[in-house]
C-alpha cells in the first residue's frame, strides 16, 4: 500500500505572536505542499528533556484561502509540549509533523454554520469559517469564548474577515472576565432562529459538553476534542479489591513496530496498543482517546473494532487503518503494523 510516510520534516518559516500565550507557526513541509482540508490537524513529534512526545495541533490556515500551512499553539499550564514549542522553536528550525488527519471538516451543506470556540478551540473553527466563506454562500456565525480580551486569539483576523464578509459573517465574543462563564441560556440566545444550522464545537471539555447539551436542535453537531477524556473521579473511597487479571481468550495478537515483531496471547477487551505494550514495545500515542491518530497502524491480518474513532477518515478505515488505542481485536489471530 503506497502511502505518504506518517512523519515528515517541515521548516518553521515564520512565528506569529497571536497573544502572550499563543503562537502561530508557519510551516514549509520538506516534501512539498501538504494536502489537507479545513478543520484537520497534524501531530508533531518533539523531544522534550530527552523524551519523545507526540501532540496534535490543528491548522489555523485553510487550503482555499492561505498559501501557507499554519498551526496555532496555546500554552497549557504545566504542559510539556505546548510550552516547549512556544519557548524553544525559532524561525528556521525544523520540526517533525505527521500528515494531516481528522474528521472535524465541512460537510456538504447549504445550512448556516455555527461555530462555538473556547480558547485555542478557535484554531480549527477559524479554518472552517475561512473555508466556508470562500467556497460556499453559507452564513457563518461564531461564538468565541475566552477568559479575557488579552487571551482572545485571532481578534484582528476575525475583524478583517467580518469586514470582508459583512453580510455573511457574524462574530460574537464572550469574555469570562466581563460576563462570567458562558451558560446554556447564552448558547440558545446566540442560536436564535438557526436551530437547524450545522454546529461546530471545539474548546475545553466542560465548555463543549455544555454547548452540546444546550443546543436546541435539530441541526447537526460536530465536535473536536483536544484533550483526553475527563478522568472519572471517585466520590467515595472504594472498597479495596484485588486488581483482576485480564481474562485470556483464545488467539494471539502480533504487533510489528519498525524492525521489532512481538506476539502475545490475546486478552479479552485489551486494545492493540495495550497488547503492544504488554509485548514490551513502545508505540507512538498521545491522547489515548481516539482523537489524534498518533497511534494509527494498519491491520495486516484479522479485524478489530474501535471503541471511538474521531480521527481516521472512512477511506483510511477501509484501507485497514485503526487507532490502536481504541481497537480491540474481533479475530483470534490479529496482526497490526505501525508505519
Ligand atoms: C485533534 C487535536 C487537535 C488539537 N489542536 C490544538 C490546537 O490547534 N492548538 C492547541 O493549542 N492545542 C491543540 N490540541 C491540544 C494539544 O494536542 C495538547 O494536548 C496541548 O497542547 C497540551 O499538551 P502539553 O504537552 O503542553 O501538555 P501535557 O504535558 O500533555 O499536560 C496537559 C495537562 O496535564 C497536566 N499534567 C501533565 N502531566 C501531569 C502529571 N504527571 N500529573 C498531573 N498533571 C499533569 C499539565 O499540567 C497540563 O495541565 C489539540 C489536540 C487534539 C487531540
Ligand atoms: S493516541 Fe490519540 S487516537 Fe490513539
Amino acid at each position: 500500500m503506497a502511502r505518504t510516510p506518517l512523519f515528515q520534516r517541515a521548516t518553521v518559516t515564520r512565528i506569529i505572536k497571536e497573544t502572550a500565550d499563543a503562537r502561530t507557526f508557519v510551516l514549509a513541509p520538506h516534501e512539498g505542499a501538504v494536502s489537507y482540508v479545513a478543520g484537520q490537524f497534524c501531530t508533531f513529534r518533539v523531544r522534550v528533556d530527552d523524551v519523545e512526545l507526540f501532540r496534535s495541533y490543528s491548522m489555523s490556515s485553510a487550503p482555499e484561502t492561505d498559501a501557507e500551512l499554519m498551526t496555532t499553539v496555546k500554552r497549557v499550564v504545566g504542559g510539556r509540549v505546548s510550552n516547549w514549542l512556544i519557548d524553544n522553536l525559532s524561525e528556521g528550525d525544523v520540526i517533525e509533523m505527521s500528515r494531516p488527519a481528522g474528521k472535524f471538516c465541512l460537510r456538504e451543506s447549504e445550512r448556516p454554520l455555527l461555530g462555538f470556540s473556547g480558547g485555542s478551540g478557535i484554531t480549527p473553527v477559524l479554518s472552517l469559517a475561512k473555508s466556508a466563506l470562500a467556497t460556499t454562500d453559507r452564513r457563518v456565525r461564531l461564538l468565541c469564548v475566552d477568559r479575557d480580551r488579552a487571551s482572545a486569539i485571532f481578534d484582528a483576523t476575525l475583524e478583517e474577515l467580518v469586514a470582508r464578509y459583512p453580510t455573511r459573517l457574524e462574530v460574537l465574543r464572550h469574555l469570562d472576565a466581563d460576563s462570567g462563564l458562558l451558560d446554556p441560556a447564552a448558547v440558545r440566545a446566540f442560536v436564535a432562529d438557526d436551530g437547524a444550522a450545522d454546529s461546530y464545537i471545539c474548546g475545553p471539555e466542560a465548555f463543549m459538553a455544555m454547548v452540546e447539551e444546550a443546543l436546541p436542535g435539530p441541526g447537526a453537531i460536530f465536535s473536536e476534542r483536544f484533550g483526553a477524556a475527563e478522568p472519572v473521579v471517585a466520590v467515595a473511597e472504594p472498597e479495596p479489591t484485588a486488581t483482576p487479571e485480564p481474562a485470556a481468550t483464545a488467539g494471539t495478537v502480533t504487533v510489528i513496530l519498525g524492525r521489532k515483531k512481538v506476539t502475545v496471547p490475546r486478552n479479552a477487551g485489551e486494545t492493540l496498543l495495550e497488547s503492544a505494550r504488554r509485548g514490551g514495545l513502545t508505540p507512538p500515542f498521545s491522547c489515548e482517546s481516539g482523537n489524534c491518530a498518533t497511534c494509527m497502524a494498519v491491520l495486516t491480518q484479522g479485524s478489530a473494532t474501535m471503541r471511538v474513532n474521531d480521527a481516521l477518515t472512512d477511506d483510511e478505515v477501509a484501507e485497514g487503518y485503526v487507532l490502536t488505542c481504541q481497537a480491540i481485536p474481533d479475530t483470534a489471530e490479529t496482526t497490526v503494523r505501525y508505519e
